[in-house]
């Protein structure tokens, strides 16, 4: 049984006012809403846009974008209930542990290594590569097959410095960087909408085609199993996109992240969860209409690693495609950030827990924050971004995500049964239905995934329940006040 031990909601509130790991209460919905915008656009906008345009979904691909932005409205309100009852930081982890039980919550915080961890080395090394095509760098600082990337080193230094210094300094550094991006992105759709031609447009959805050299692994885990030949284009292409372009959304979940040191958590969180993702939504069909709009799916230069800078380049607008990197340098910068402080919260909550060691959950005396942990995530993530190749990985990401909306989800109609009695200030509407509409949504992107990214998923999965066996089943403080009678 005690591998599905729960910890009481009351304990998780109260455990967060333990004088040494109590973190500062000082965020407003406003700071949570730039902290979703910041997190959200980055690589997904910039770059995924054109690729899977290109590949997968032609101009259909602004329907992608909104098939993917319901899937994460439905997971987006099962968090805002979660973050407004359980303002603990920690998010899917800590829900987790209240409703679903130990080994489950552990599993959650370890697969959230993918999401957060990974996500943020994988949008480093765009970064790097943005800022190497920007200023003319050479382009070995941006990593080669012989030399690390130097540049991805250097973003995540700097930005573990500033989560060390405070959570109010990074909201300000990110609201900052956050209006530029914004703005550039606001720059794409008004200016794009002057070139735009309708013959760009069409066909708005490509007929499908068999895709061409995929192999077994890159076909869909949901092709492979029905033995169905791998298609580009079509209905299902746009389904396909939208799970690759999911990657665009990730972040707003880290909102909830945040939830303890927000003032008002019972208000704020699901105002900052589902206005921001609202804007981006937005934002992104916005782009990814104007773009297809501007420049073919078809044309080549869809397929780079800069397609909003390309399209405005092919429109004689050579300008306008340097404000455009400007914005990425900024925007993913902010990615970056938001990311590591999610993963150092999210460790955070582990060790306060007894699943990680707990001397790591030490607050720093004068800055408030979780400065040990905060030190351990960047060193981790400078390493992966620095060393590891990482281009198939933003998939990874992905499913890493996508399965914790699935728990977060399957949680809310647990914790209704299990503690109807609990103040919720925001509730889902329609319980259990739009519960399951989430889970469903986020499986069907799931399954639209490929093989080999399924198989990766797996193999870290198993390592991190190997982990819990050897360590955190034993230390957990849960565990251990429950066999002295105490909990
Ligand atoms: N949503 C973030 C991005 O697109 C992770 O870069």
């Amino acid at each position: 049984m005690s591998l599905f031990r729960t910890k009481s909601v009351e304990r998780s509130i109260a455990e967060t006012d333990e004088p040494d790991h109590r973190l500062r209460k000082d965020l407003s919905a406003w700071d949570l809403t730039v902290f979703g915008v910041g997190v959200m656009i980055g690589t997904g906008i910039f770059v995924l846009t054109g690729q899977e345009a290109y590949r997968s979904a032609g101009p259909a691909i602004v329907i992608s974008f909104v098939l993917a932005g319901i899937a994460c409205a439905l997971a987006a309100v099962c968090y805002a209930e979660f973050a407004s009852t359980v303002p603990v930081a920690g998010s899917a982890y800590t829900f987790s542990y209240a409703t679903l039980g130990e080994l489950i919550a552990w599993i959650i915080g370890w697969d959230l290594v993918l999401e957060l961890a990974l996500g943020a080395a994988v949008v480093a090394r765009g970064w790097s590569a943005y800022l190497q095509s920007l200023l003319d760098l050479p382009t070995w600082l941006a990593g080669d097959a012989a030399r690390p990337d130097f540049g991805a080193i250097a973003i995540v230094v700097a930005l573990t410095a500033l989560g060390v210094l405070g959570t109010k300094l990074s909201g300000r550094f990110t609201s900052v960087l956050v209006v530029v991006k914004v703005a550039v992105v606001l720059f794409v759709v008004v200016a794009g909408l002057f070139f735009i031609k309708a013959s760009n447009l069409t066909p708005f959805v490509p007929p499908s085609k068999p895709s061409s050299g995929e192999s077994g692994l890159d076909s869909t885990l949901l092709q492979t199993v029905f033995g169905v030949e791998p298609t580009v284009f079509g209905i299902y292409g746009i389904i396909a996109a939208a799970s690759v372009v999911f990657f665009a959304f990730i972040g707003f979940d880290i909102v909830a992240t945040s939830a303890e040191e927000t003032r008002n958590p019972q208000r704020d969180m699901p105002r900052g969860i589902l206005g921001s993702l609202a804007i981006v939504t937005v934002l992104y069909a916005a782009v990814a209409f104007v773009v297809t709009g501007m420049l073919k799916y078809s044309d080549d230069r869809m397929n780079t690693a800069a397609p909003l800078a390309e399209a405005f380049s092919a429109n004689g607008l050579e300008w306008a495609s340097k404000i455009i990197s400007v914005g990425a340098v900024a925007g993913l910068t902010t990615v970056v950030l938001v990311l590591m402080l999610g993963q150092a919260r999210v460790l955070f909550a582990m060790s306060r827990d007894g699943l990680l060691p707990q001397g790591l959950a030490k607050v720093h005396p004068r800055f408030g924050t979780p400065y040990k942990i905060t030190i351990i995530t960047g060193a981790f993530v400078a390493v992966l971004a620095g060393f590891v190749p990482l281009s198939e990985l933003s998939k990874l990401v992905s499913i890493g995500t996508l399965f914790a909306f699935v728990v977060v989800s399957a949680g809310v109609i647990v914790l209704r049964r299990t503690r109807p009695d609990l103040d919720r200030s925001f509730r889902v509407p329609g319980v259990p239905l739009v519960p399951i509409l989430a889970i469903a949504a986020c499986v069907w992107l799931m399954v639209n995934l490929s093989v080999e990214t399924w198989l990766r998923f797996l193999v870290w999965m198993v390592l991190g329940v190997g982990l819990y066996v050897v360590y955190g089943r034993s230390h957990s403080r849960l565990g251990r006040d429950q066999a002295a009678g105490k909990a």
